[in-house]
């Protein structure tokens, strides 16, 4: 090889991550992005859907304007290695923001035009990705007259449409929901989760189940479709999305017990819903847990620890009290000798925890994503169609009282640990526990 092109490689090497991975910052300006109302005037139905989602809320929502000004953006500012974020999370978040520059923009209270989020004039400017498998906001964005659409037929008196393949493919929505931190760990596998799975082999997409169709006009002066595509965009913040989202099932090897004897449990969970792992997403921060509680004839209330199987980084998936965790959270708040708050919010001790947990470089459990080193230690969620059985060994107490027992086994759902909720002074509605199934059980104790 010639020294030139030797020089030209490593140059090329040392740029690719930068220039390769995504949209270029500062390209364009507001101006060039219409505002969601514009096309709600003849996409009535497909606004409201999308302004009541989550994507509506990418910038303003309570936790994200936490999470970035109180902590992602003093530690960009602070700590060379993940300056990124400062730009980087508005990429995804509120991508006019990142295209026209406004880095960091202003709070939700500024009312800037951050607050529009990921909005029509994002998603239907999208052409494509620079990368073949898609991550870190990897979408090429092309705004003006002709919008991206699904439909080869869709003619608009307002606006000039193109077919797009891509807008219909999981790669779309990979562009932003698989996310690597600046250490290289995988912090967001969604789309990559999926691949993996049964439903990519099927050919049920990630719009199949998120943009649900049913027969409607999606613009005013246009065709009438059996199957419009609806914005609705659920995810774990609609209670209705995560409803008996996995099926639950549990089972005593005795109808009858007695007091001082041992009781054996087993529950059995089945993701049947899910087109990827459950929690997934933001798996930092997210906890899916099962607790079994028994209650006797005379109302005392027993929670049954469920029984260790003994993998590596089990103890992560174990409710404990005592466990601390997330104490990065107090260093880049600049609080002096903080000894981080309740790993596990409140789980009652013993209930096994279905999650992802994620390390930073002092090997302490984190929810700063960006801060992620490492995250392959245990990941103990649940896989598309997967089956997870958990046994219980339980001594029954002496002084049980006889008659009937009922056994209560219930799955809870939270988007943060309400430990981490309540240091940050979140919202209560953004860390309250959701029921995602529960089931009974009623066992007799014999005298
Ligand atoms: C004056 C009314 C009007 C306005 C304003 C309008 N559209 Fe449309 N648009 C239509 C009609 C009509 C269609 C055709 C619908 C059909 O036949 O399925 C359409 C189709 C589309 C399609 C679907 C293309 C396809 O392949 O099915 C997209 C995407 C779209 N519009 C995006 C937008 C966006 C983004 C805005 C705002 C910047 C907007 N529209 C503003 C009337 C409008
Ligand atoms: C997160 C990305 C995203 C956002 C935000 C978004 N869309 Fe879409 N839209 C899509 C995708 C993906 C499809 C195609 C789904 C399919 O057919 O598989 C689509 C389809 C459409 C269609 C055609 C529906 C049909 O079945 O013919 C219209 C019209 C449309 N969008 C308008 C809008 C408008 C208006 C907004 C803002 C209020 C908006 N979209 C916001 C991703 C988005
Ligand atoms: C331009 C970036 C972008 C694209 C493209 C995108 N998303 Fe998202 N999506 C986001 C962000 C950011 C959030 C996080 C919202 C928040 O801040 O809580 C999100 C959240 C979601 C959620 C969770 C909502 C909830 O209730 O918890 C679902 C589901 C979702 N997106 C589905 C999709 C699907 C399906 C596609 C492809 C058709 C897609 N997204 C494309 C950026 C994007
Ligand atoms: C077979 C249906 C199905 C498919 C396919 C599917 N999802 Fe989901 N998705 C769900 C259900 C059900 C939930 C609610 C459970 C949950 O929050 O994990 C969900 C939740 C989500 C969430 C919130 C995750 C969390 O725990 O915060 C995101 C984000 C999301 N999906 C994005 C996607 C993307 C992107 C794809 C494609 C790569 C996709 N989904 C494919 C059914 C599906
Ligand atoms: C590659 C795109 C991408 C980047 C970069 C990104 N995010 Fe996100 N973010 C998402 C998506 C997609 C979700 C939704 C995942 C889910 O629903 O579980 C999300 C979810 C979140 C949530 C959870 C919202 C909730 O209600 O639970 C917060 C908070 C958040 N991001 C903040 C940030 C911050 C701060 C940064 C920068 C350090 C950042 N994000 C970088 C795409 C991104």
């Amino acid at each position: 090889m010639k020294n030139g092109e030797a020089i030209f490689l490593v140059i090329l090497f040392v740029l690719s991550p930068l220039i390769g991975n995504c949209a270029e910052m500062g390209s364009f300006q507001y101006k060039d992005f219409k505002r969601p109302k514009r096309c709600g005037v003849c996409h009535r139905e497909i606004y409201q859907e999308w302004r009541q989602s989550l994507m509506a809320q990418c910038f303003t929502h309570g936790w994200d304007q936490v999470e970035y000004f109180k902590l992602a953006l003093p530690h960009a500012l602070r700590l060379k290695k993940v300056s990124g974020v400062k730009a980087g999370c508005i990429a995804c978040h509120s991508p006019i923001s990142f295209l026209s520059g406004d880095i960091p923009p202003g709070p939700a209270s500024a009312k800037t035009r951050a607050n529009e989020g990921v909005s029509c004039e994002v998603c239907h400017n999208i052409t494509g990705s620079t990368k073949k498998v898609p991550f870190n906001f990897s979408f090429i964005i092309k705004p003006g007259r002709v919008k991206q659409g699904p439909r080869r037929d869709a003619r608009s008196p307002a606006h000039g449409v193109r077919y797009s393949k891509f807008i219909k493919s999981p790669e779309f929505c990979a562009t932003c929901h698989d996310e690597q931190s600046p250490y290289g760990a995988w912090v967001k596998a969604t789309y990559r989760e999926w691949k993996a799975g049964p439903y990519s082999k099927e050919g049920t997409t990630c719009q199949d189940c998120h943009m649900y169709r049913a027969p409607g006009k999606p613009g005013i002066g246009g065709k009438m479709r059996a199957d419009m595509a609806h914005h609705v965009f659920h995810g774990s913040h609609f209670a209705s999305k995560l409803a008996g989202a996995v099926d639950l099932a549990l089972y005593a090897k005795k109808a009858n017990i007695s007091p001082g004897s041992m009781l054996n449990l087993r529950a059995e969970l089945f993701n049947g819903k899910v087109g990827h792992y459950i929690p997934s997403g933001s798996t930092e921060e997210r906890m899916l847990w099962l607790e079994v509680w028994a209650t006797d004839a005379s109302g005392k209330k027993y929670s049954i620890p469920v029984d260790r199987k003994g993998f590596k980084g089990e103890k992560y998936t174990i409710a404990d009290s005592s466990a601390m965790a997330y104490q990065a959270m107090g260093e880049i708040m600049g609080i002096k000798g903080f000894k981080g708050v309740k790993r596990d919010g409140n789980c009652p001790d013993g209930a096994r925890i279905f999650r992802h947990p994620f390390f930073d470089p002092k090997g302490r459990m984190t929810i700063c994503q960006w801060y992620t080193v490492d995250n392959t230690l245990v990941d103990y969620r649940i896989a598309p169609r997967e089956t997870k059985i958990e046994n219980y060994t339980w001594a029954v107490p002496r002084d049980i009282a006889p008659g009937p027992l009922s056994i209560k086994a219930s799955l809870f759902y939270s988007e943060v640990p309400s430990s981490v909720g309540k240091f940050l002074r979140l919202p209560a509605s953004e860390y309250a526990p959701i029921l995602v199934n529960t089931t009974k059980l009623t066992l007799e104790v014999k005298k």
